[in-house]
C-alpha cells in the first residue's frame, strides 16, 4: 500500500515554546512542533509525523523572521546540539523557562501552588561550564555549503560535539563559548598535533581508530584537568602525545588518560591513569572545597549550583538541630553544603564511587556530621533504616530527569518529614511526583533557577510542608 504523503502546512505562525523547548504553532486545533524556531516566525512546514493531536515537522520556507530573534554568537549554531537557544535574547530564554515550570505545574500537577517566584538567572550567559567532553571522529559533519563548494573534503577528521540524533556524526568545533577559552586552546592544539602526526580519529561505526574522547575540566580555583581517551595502548604514540600536551599547556594541573577498547565512550568502569600532575582538581563553592576526580560528578555550572543549593538550604529552614536526609546525593554536595546548619545529614546515592567522593569531601572540609550510604533509594529508605539513623525532620531530594520511583515517593510519605525540598531538572516529572504527595503535603514555595543558559533546561526547587 502506498504511503500517504504528509501535508505541507503553509504560512504557520509560531506562537509559543512548549515542553522540552520545542517551538510550536497551531493549525486547525492541532499543534505542530518544529525545532529551532521562535515565536513570531512565519513559516511553511513539511510535516514528518502526524499523531492524533499533534504534528512534527521541519521548515521548508521562512516567510517572516520573528523580531524576537537575535544573532547567535557561535558559528556552529544550528548544527551543534549544545546551545539551541542562542537565537533568543537571554531575558526571553528566562521567560520561556519560567513558563515551562508554570505549564508543567498547571497541566500535570492537579494540586494548588503559590505564585512561582521569578527565575534566578545566571550572571554568565556563556563560559559557565566547568566541564566539556569532546569526541574525536573520522566522520565530520559536512555543511551543505561545504558539499556544494567543490572543495576537497577527503579529510573528515573532527574533534567536537555530536550532531543531535546522529551518534556517528561530529561537528568539528573551532570555538565553543560554553567553557573558559582555555578549553578551545587545548582542544585545537591537541587536534592540530593529531592531524600533523597522522593519529587516527575514532570511527564509531567500524570501531576503529586511536583517539576517542577528550574531557576538559576547569575549576574556580584555576585548576585544570585533561582526560584523554584512546582506543588501544600504543606506548610510543601515546607517550609522545601526552608529553606534547604536558609541555604545551602550562595551565593544566592534571593530565590523565584511559585506554578504552569498549564499544561505548563511558570510562566510569575503566582505570584512569595519571600522566602528569595530581589525580584530581579542587573546586570551591562558598566556604567548601570539593575534590573532583576524572570520574566524579560535579554540577557543571559552579556559580549557579551555589545559588541552587542556597535556595534548597533556605527552603529547608534549618535550625541546627535537624536530622536531614539528602536523597540522590551524588558526591554529597548538598549534604556537605547544608551540614553546618544541621545536626546530622544522611546522603544516599546509587553510585559507590560518588559516595567515596562524598565522604572525602566531608573529610577535606572538616565536616563530621554527614554520613553517606550507597544503594538504590527505593531499597534503602525503609523502617529499619529510619529506626537506626533517626526520623528525618527534613528531606531534600534531587533525582535524575526521570524523577522518583513511586515507591520512593511513598517511602518519603511514610518517613513523614515536616519539610520536603524537591530539587529537579525536569519540572514535568517533579509535578507528577508532587501530585502523589499532595494528599499529605502542600506546596508553599517554588523557585526556578537557570543552570544552563542557551539551552531549554531549567532547574526547579519546590518547598513542600506536611499538612497532616
Ligand atoms: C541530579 S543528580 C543529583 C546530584 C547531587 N544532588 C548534586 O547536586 O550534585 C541525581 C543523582 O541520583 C543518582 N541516582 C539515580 N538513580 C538513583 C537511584 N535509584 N538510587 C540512588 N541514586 C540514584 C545519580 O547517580 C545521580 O548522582
Amino acid at each position: 500500500m502506498a504511503r500517504r504523503k504528509k501535508p505541507l502546512l503553509e504560512r504557520v505562525e509560531i506562537t509559543a515554546i512548549g515542553a522540552e523547548g520545542k517551538a510550536l504553532g497551531r493549525v486547525d486545533d492541532m499543534v505542530v512542533f518544529v525545532p529551532m524556531l521562535v515565536p513570531g516566525d512565519i513559516v511553511d512546514i513539511q510535516v514528518t509525523r502526524k499523531r492524533k493531536n499533534y504534528m512534527e515537522g521541519y521548515v521548508v520556507k521562512h516567510h517572516k523572521y520573528s523580531g524576537m530573534r537575535q544573532e547567535p554568537v557561535c558559528s556552529h549554531f544550528g548544527i551543534c546540539g549544545g546551545c539551541k537557544w542562542q537565537h533568543l535574547p537571554y531575558e526571553k530564554q528566562l521567560e520561556f523557562k519560567q513558563q515551562q515550570v508554570v505549564d508543567n505545574f498547571t497541566r500535570i500537577g492537579k494540586f494548588s501552588f503559590p505564585e512561582i517566584r521569578p527565575i534566578i538567572g545566571s550572571d554568565n550567559e556563556y563560559h559557565y561550564r566547568n566541564k566539556l567532553e569532546y569526541t574525536f571522529s573520522n566522520r565530520r559533519w559536512l555543511t551543505e555549503e561545504e558539499i556544494g563548494s567543490g572543495n576537497d573534503i577527503s579529510s573528515r577528521n573532527a574533534l567536537g560535539f555530536h550532531v543531535p540524533g546522529m551518534f556517528d556524526r561530529v561537528v568539528d568545533v573551532e570555538k565553543c563559548y560554553l567553557q573558559d577559552d582555555v578549553s578551545n586552546k587545548i582542544r585545537n592544539g591537541i587536534k592540530d598535533y593529531a592531524l600533523r602526526n597522522n593519529l587516527e580519529f575514532y570511527d564509531s561505526k567500524e570501531h576503529k581508530g586511536y583517539l576517542r574522547t577528550l574531557v576538559i575540566r576547569t575549576s574556580s580555583e584555576g585548576e585544570l584537568m585533561v582526560v584523554l581517551n584512546m582506543a588501544y595502548e600504543d606506548k610510543k604514540k601515546g607517550e609522545k602525545l601526552l608529553k606534547y600536551i604536558r609541555d604545551s599547556f602550562p595551565e593544566m594541573t592534571s593530565l590523565m588518560y584511559v585506554i578504552n577498547p569498549k564499544l561505548n565512550d563511558t570510562f566510569n568502569d575503566l582505570d584512569v591513569k595519571l600522566f602528569y600532575g595530581r589525580d584530581h582538581i579542587i573546586d570551591r563553592m562558598g566556604d567548601l572545597k570539593f575534590r573532583i576526580g576524572p570520574k566524579s560528578f560535579f554540577q557543571t555550572n559552579t556559580q549557579q549550583a551555589q545559588k541552587l543549593y542556597s535556595v534548597a538550604r533556605d527552603f529547608a529552614g534549618l535550625t541546627g538541630s535537624n536530622i536531614v536526609y539528602d536523597l540522590y546525593t551524588g558526591t554529597g554536595t548538598i549534604a556537605n553544603f547544608i551540614a553546618g546548619k544541621s545536626r546530622k545529614v544522611i546522603g544516599l546515592e546509587s553510585v559507590p564511587e560518588a559516595i567515596t567522593d562524598a565522604r572525602l569531601n566531608a573529610q577535606i572540609n572538616g565536616i563530621t556530621n554527614t554520613e553517606f550510604f550507597s544503594g538504590d533509594i527505593k531499597d534503602l529508605v525503609d523502617n529499619e533504616f529510619i529506626e537506626s539513623h533517626g526520623r528525618p525532620d527534613v528531606i531534600i531530594t534531587d533525582p535524575p530527569r526521570a524523577g522518583m520511583h513511586e515507591s520512593v515517593v511513598r517511602a518519603i510519605m511514610k518517613a513523614s518529614p515536616e519539610i520536603l525540598v524537591y530539587v529537579s531538572c525536569n519540572p514535568a516529572t517533579q509535578a507528577r511526583d508532587i501530585a502523589i504527595l499532595a494528599g499529605k503535603y502542600e506546596v508553599t514555595a517554588i523557585q526556578p533557577v537557570d543552570m544552563f543558559p542557551q539551552t531549554h533546561h531549567v532547574e526547579n526547587v519546590t518547598l513542600l510542608r506536611r499538612t497532616t
